[in-house]
């Protein structure tokens, strides 16, 4: 299980070093939190924490179930791309959600997703990344963190949202060269220095249940302008492909729901629902 035991053959055993693998019980020591993490099902490898997490949902797993592995046969990102998930420094991992809201609303989980990652990010290694529109996290203009949310709902009712979360913990960059999105890079390869994941993932899981309750209880409102603070794509020229439309702009804000405004230069204000955006530097 990843723990360094020493055995002498007279003087017995000596603990020598504690696992650097995601286990619960090692997870869940000083976890501060009442709902996510309470339940961690842990995998050497699966084929997608989505996949896993949304069977356990579909069976009824409670509220902040969390699956993690240390490795994905085929990682999903957004828009049926692969995310690249190799074993030995990433973060993989899938939140059972069953919030009392309608669909619509789900999209802003993915934004307040982006904001817990990215505070974990500030806390555990004072780098200072930034959120490119919906959920990116960039750090140096490379990308380092991706968010995924899919739900099973009805007309009028959310039953559940597995949210997933990628982030390239201690991964080599050089693996990372075609991430999804964008140019990949590591949080190590950014501090020139390995980050303990399970440092990293238990204030992940304090961010995140920190805002996704500020959100359930008060509305995005509040979760937006610390989005704002975070954002890395307002005020920049931008280039967006939503479906066979290509939109040239100035991104100029986020609306109350969530979604990217961009002035074009026909004087036009678009809103973006679901594009994927590039920056012009
Ligand atoms: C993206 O940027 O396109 C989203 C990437 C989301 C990746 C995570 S890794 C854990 C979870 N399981 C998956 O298959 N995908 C998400």
């Amino acid at each position: 299980m990843g723990y360094q035991i020493d055995s002498s053959p007279k003087l017995g055993y000596s603990f020598v070093a504690s696992t650097s693998l995601l286990l619960p019980e090692e997870i869940q020591q000083n976890l501060e939190t009442n709902i996510i993490g309470k339940r961690i099902l842990y995998y050497p490898e699966v084929v997608s924490t989505q996949d896993t997490a949304e069977r356990l949902a579909r069976n009824g797993a409670e509220e902040g179930t969390v699956v993690i592995s240390e490795t994905q046969a085929r990682g999903r990102g957004r828009k049926g791309r692969v995310w690249i998930s190799p074993a030995g420094g990433g973060l993989y991992l899938s939140i059972i959600l069953r919030p009392s809201l309608v669909p619509s609303q789900i999209v802003q989980i993915p934004l307040i997703a982006g904001v817990a990652i990215t505070k974990a990010i500030m806390h555990i290694t004072n780098l200072q990344p930034k959120i490119k529109w919906p959920n990116d996290i960039f750090i140096a203009g490379k990308k380092v963190a991706g968010i995924l949310a899919e739900m099973n709902c009805e007309v009028d009712r959310v039953n559940y949202v597995v949210l997933g979360m990628g982030i390239n913990v201690n991964t080599p960059g050089t693996l990372l060269a075609d991430t999804t999105g964008g140019i990949g890079t590591s949080l190590e390869d950014q501090r020139h220095e390995a980050v303990s994941r399970l440092d990293f993932v238990r204030d992940l899981f304090r961010e995140f249940e920190i805002v996704y309750m500020e959100f359930l209880t008060s509305g995005f409102n509040e979760i937006r302008e610390e989005w704002k603070k975070l954002d890395g794509t307002i005020g920049s020229q931008v280039t967006v492909t939503e479906g066979r439309e290509i939109i040239k702009g100035k991104a100029l804000d986020i609306d109350e729901e969530g979604f990217l405004l961009v002035s074009q230069e026909n004087g036009n204000i678009k809103r973006i629902i679901n594009g994927d955006v590039s920056l012009q530097h």
